[in-house]
């Protein structure tokens, strides 16, 4: 049989840092910890860190954990400036299902985070300024002095934010359509895949990758198969988080059963 050399790949760049913990809960203990060392580092400007944040199932436990530090007052974001990655579209930022309502939810309103000092692609923006909000979101990044720190889930088909298979290295914010296997993953969320929009605004894969750093995580078994491709296959388009590999400031936290397809080698370090 001839292998497909593509998917032969299966070594790991001993680069890349992975941390791999017992379970779900751990990591998610461990991404609260990073975060909370940027908020306390203030951020390279000295003027708050400046964080990149993500919706989905994976960093609602970061969240709940943050939330928890913060009522013990064991942290503050009341110095920090947050930026989420992507939002879908059309959809009104007041739609329950929307990740402004679910930041909100999850974080915003619950913790001393300024909501001026907070943005996320407007999912109520007129098509015809779509163009213009992408490119103020972008300046905005700019003008915080770039992020400190991207928070980053991975969806099933290799997705990073919503950059869907096939998006471009350097992509900047912008709109895109979604693709089928997003789609039925929102449709829980939404009561049925007929209601889940089929585009969204999202920062593209060049705006996500001038981060100073990126805490890639991913959780249970069904994020597996997609792992091992994104971090041992080969760096391609087809899975897009495979493309952020050669991010000097790249980390990655797992819980053992999404670490469960990584080739075995001495770079994937218990936690
Ligand atoms: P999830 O989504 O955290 O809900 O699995 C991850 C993603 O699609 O980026």
């Amino acid at each position: 049989m001839v292998r497909d050399v593509k998917a032969a790949k299966t070594t790991l760049d001993p680069s890349i840092r992975i941390t791999v913990c017992d379970t779900a809960e751990g990591a998610q203990a461990l991404v609260a910890d990073r975060i909370a060392a940027t908020l306390v580092s203030g951020g390279v400007t000295g003027h708050g860190a400046v964080l990149g944040l993500a919706t989905g199932r994976t960093p609602r436990g970061v969240y709940a954990e943050l939330v928890r530090r913060y009522e013990r007052r064991e942290l503050s974001f009341g110095e920090a400036w947050a930026f989420n990655l992507d939002e879908y579209w059309p959809l009104p930022p007041e739609h329950p299902a929307s990740f402004t309502a679910a930041m909100r939810r999850d974080l915003v309103d619950r913790v001393d985070l300024d909501p001026e000092h907070w943005w996320i692609p407007d999912g109520g923006c007129p098509e015809d300024r779509l163009a213009e909000h992408a490119r103020e979101f972008e300046a905005r990044v700019v003008a915080t002095g770039g992020l400190d720190l991207q928070l980053l889930g991975i969806g099933r088909n290799g997705h990073v934010a919503f950059n869907e298979p096939g998006s471009p290295a350097d992509g900047r914010t912008r709109k895109v359509e979604l693709q089928a296997e997003t789609l039925e993953d929102a449709a829980a969320a939404f009561g049925g895949v007929e209601w889940v929009p089929r585009s969204a605004i999202t920062m593209g894969l060049g705006t996500i990758a001038r981060a100073r750093r990126l805490l890639l995580v991913a959780l249970g078994s069904h994020k597996a198969g997609i792992v091992g491709r994104a971090l041992a296959g080969s760096a391609t388009p087809d899975v897009p988080a495979s493309l952020l590999r050669g991010h000097p400031g790249l980390e990655v936290i797992l819980d053992r059963a999404a670490a469960a397809e990584l080739p075995a080698q001495e770079g994937a370090l218990p936690a």
